[in-house]
């Protein structure tokens, strides 16, 4: 039976899909079997990301109205094979799908895969409640910035009405030489601000948006690939390692890299 982990945020832009994407190819990576599942009806952003936009043929709105099967609506990944994709309907009446027929598929997907995860749309209406409540475990994604902050804070309050096994926080677009340089708040700051156990650091990384570009997720051996494997063997292993996305710019190396960053 897997288990089914919605990423929300309440405010968009800060990660949600970029994590749901690159965290699943990278529990993939270690052999386990994941499904994405992308709940942004009409907003299909998942299988863009992915890359396997034109491999649609089914999507989750055909799953709920009977049209097809779950299987037949799951895109295979190119780089892992156990990774797949169920995207969302490009458009639909998202009123008429509720929380109950959400969890009917990720319910039947669960038999299958050891990992459901699940990328909720942003805001804290119909759609977040629709996510939340197929979901037994929730991350909550946010930025360093006061006002992501805040709509973490607001997620993680509306998340205690529901009966999940866990709740947990991703900082994720971290900038180490702009912490160090006390311009932005710290990964522990955050933390201690949120009272929230803290599953992972995501930094601030070109790669993430080239690779967007190209469709995909990301393969070469990079900081934010580190930091995407801490935070998967926190989540599977239960390990409590969190990257630091300070590292690189302490000592007199890492003082020339600030230097430089901020030249750019
Ligand atoms: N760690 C990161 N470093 C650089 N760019 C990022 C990072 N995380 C996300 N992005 C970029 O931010 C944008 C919004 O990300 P996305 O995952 O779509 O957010 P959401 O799903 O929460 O709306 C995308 O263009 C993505 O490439
Ligand atoms: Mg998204």
């Amino acid at each position: 039976m897997a288990r089914k982990i919605v990423l929300t945020s309440g405010k968009g832009g800060v990660g949600k899909t970029t994590i749901c994407a690159n965290l699943g190819a990278t529990l993939a990576s270690k052999g386990l079997r994941v499904a994405l599942l992308d709940i942004d009806i009409g907003l299909n952003n998942l299988d863009v990301v992915m890359g396997v936009e034109n491999k649609v043929v089914y999507d989750i709105v055909d799953v709920i109205s009977g049209k097809c099967r779950a299987k037949q609506a799951l895109i295979q990944d190119y780089k892992y094979p156990s990774l797949y994709v169920m995207p969302s309907a490009h458009t639909y009446l998202k009123e008429s799908i509720t929380g109950e027929h959400i969890k009917i598929v990720v319910d039947n997907l669960a038999e299958t895969f050891d990992y459901v995860l699940i990328d909720c749309p942003a805001g804290i209406d119909l759609g977040f409640h629709r996510a939340v409540s197929a979901a037994s475990e929730a991350i909550v994604v946010t930025t360093p910035h006061i006002s992501a902050i805040r709509d973490a804070d607001k997620v993680f309050t509306i998340l205690r009405s529901y009966n999940l096994i866990s709740t947990s926080l991703v900082i994720n677009r971290v900038r180490g030489d702009l912490i160090l340089e006390k311009e932005m708040l710290s990964v522990d700051d955050i933390s201690k601000l949120l009272k929230e156990k803290l599953v992972g650091t995501i930094p601030e990384d070109d790669e993430i948006s080239t690779m967007i570009l190209e469709g995909g997720t990301i393969s070469r051996i990079s900081e934010c690939r580190m930091a995407f494997d801490m935070l998967a063997n926190n989540i599977h292993f239960g390990t409590d390692l969190i990257y630091d996305c300070t590292h690189k710019y302490k000592g007199i190396m890492g003082g020339l890299r600030r230097t430089l960053k901020r030249k750019i």
